[in-house]
């Protein structure tokens, strides 16, 4: 009896100390594993004297309902403990302030070259891509400019090889000769991207951005083009009226040709399009020439049309204020910053914490 007494004091004396699960379950294994102190005393049982057994059994049952309570909530109390501190880590601190963000923008470029594609496919022109690296073909001959040509001459580019089969693009132009080599007539097309030339100054870069466009069916005329220019610059410096005039000009790849100037003035230091007797240059156009739509195979008898060049880099300027074209190509994170767009509508509480 004085056994079990001992087992019990000894055993609440170690599970009143700070222990954990491991500690405990190790107590657990020395009572009452298969032969643990508390489970080798219910074997000794048969060998009690009957008279004393059955108070022996009741007292050894106390204890062991005593040390296997103690157990459970030893256990349990340290559960308690752990999940609270986890809770007490992970608590979210709403005070704190939110984290910054970088906040991209859209070059002036890429978004005046939204603006220009979906201003023209609202009157049924579809984007077309052409590559960068280009063969002479395309750039040239196919486009009425023969090797020689004093054309060429204006569109000093960067040759790719010796023989000078390959080259940078000089313009868009020859998106014309691949689409229609690609289809069948009719054609109503724009095509934007990058062009090249040896040149560089304030208003001439080496790369730059055109936009070509390109309408070939049955019945057009240069009404059409006219009409069709009127509604796009109309479009794109969002003003009802404009003035532009059609001059007289020459391309190898046209016939007739012409460069089309829109009237502007000065007022306080902005340009406004559309009033004022000064003209700027910004396009270059025409009736396809009948040479290109034979090289493509497109019957001239039966088809004809108009094609345009617009210089992006020039409207992306007028309309937005940015008076020196190096600018756009300098990767000033800073001028980005000042001239570019938002990709998307940010909420307003996040903004100046971007940078
Ligand atoms: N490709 C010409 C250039 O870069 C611009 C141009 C003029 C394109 C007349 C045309 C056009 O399609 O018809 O200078």
């Amino acid at each position: 009896m004085s056994d079990i007494k001992n087992i019990k004091d000894e055993y609440l004396l170690k599970l009143s100390k700070d222990l954990d699960v491991n500690q405990i379950n190790e107590i657990k294994t020395d009572l009452f594993g298969k032969n643990g102190l508390v489970s080798s005393q219910f074997k000794q049982l048969g060998k009690i004297p009957e008279d004393e057994r059955k108070k022996f059994a009741s007292e050894l049952n106390d204890i062991k309902d005593e040390l296997q309570n103690l157990i459970v909530s030893k256990i349990e109390e340290i559960e308690i403990k752990e999940i609270n501190q986890k809770l007490e880590k992970e608590k979210v601190d709403i005070t704190l302030p939110g984290r910054p963000f970088a906040e991209g923008k859209i070059h002036p470029v890429s978004q005046v070259i939204d603006e220009i594609s979906s201003i023209f496919s609202e009157i049924g022109f579809s984007v077309e891509e052409g590559p960068d690296v280009e063969n002479e073909y395309n750039n040239f001959t196919a486009l009425n400019t023969p090797d020689n040509h004093p054309a060429r001459d204006m569109h000093d580019t960067f040759y790719l090889d010796e023989k000078k089969e390959l080259l940078l693009r000089t313009h868009t132009s020859p998106v014309q000769i691949r689409t229609m080599l690609n289809d069948k007539p009719p054609f109503k097309i724009i095509a934007p991207g990058r062009t090249y030339r040896s040149d560089s100054d304030q208003t001439h870069a080496p790369m730059f951005h055109q936009v070509e466009g390109l309408h070939i069916d049955k019945d057009i005329n240069m009404g059409h083009l006219k009409g069709c220019l009127n509604y796009f610059i109309k479009e794109f410096f969002e003003v009802d009226k404009i003035k532009m005039r059609f001059r007289p000009s020459h391309f190898p790849f046209t016939e007739p040709s012409a460069e089309v100037d829109i009237g502007y003035e000065i007022k306080d230091g902005k340009i406004i399009i559309g009033e004022g007797d000064k003209w700027l240059e910004i396009l270059g156009c025409g009736m396809v020439h009948p040479n290109v739509l034979k090289n493509v195979n497109v019957d001239p008898g039966k088809f004809q049309g108009y094609a345009f060049g617009i210089g992006i880099d020039r409207l992306a300027m007028l309309k937005y204020g940015i008076n020196d074209l190096r600018a756009f190509f300098d990767c000033d994170y800073r001028w980005l910053n000042q001239f570019g767009f938002d990709p998307i509508d940010v909420p307003s509480s996040y903004r100046g914490l971007s940078r």
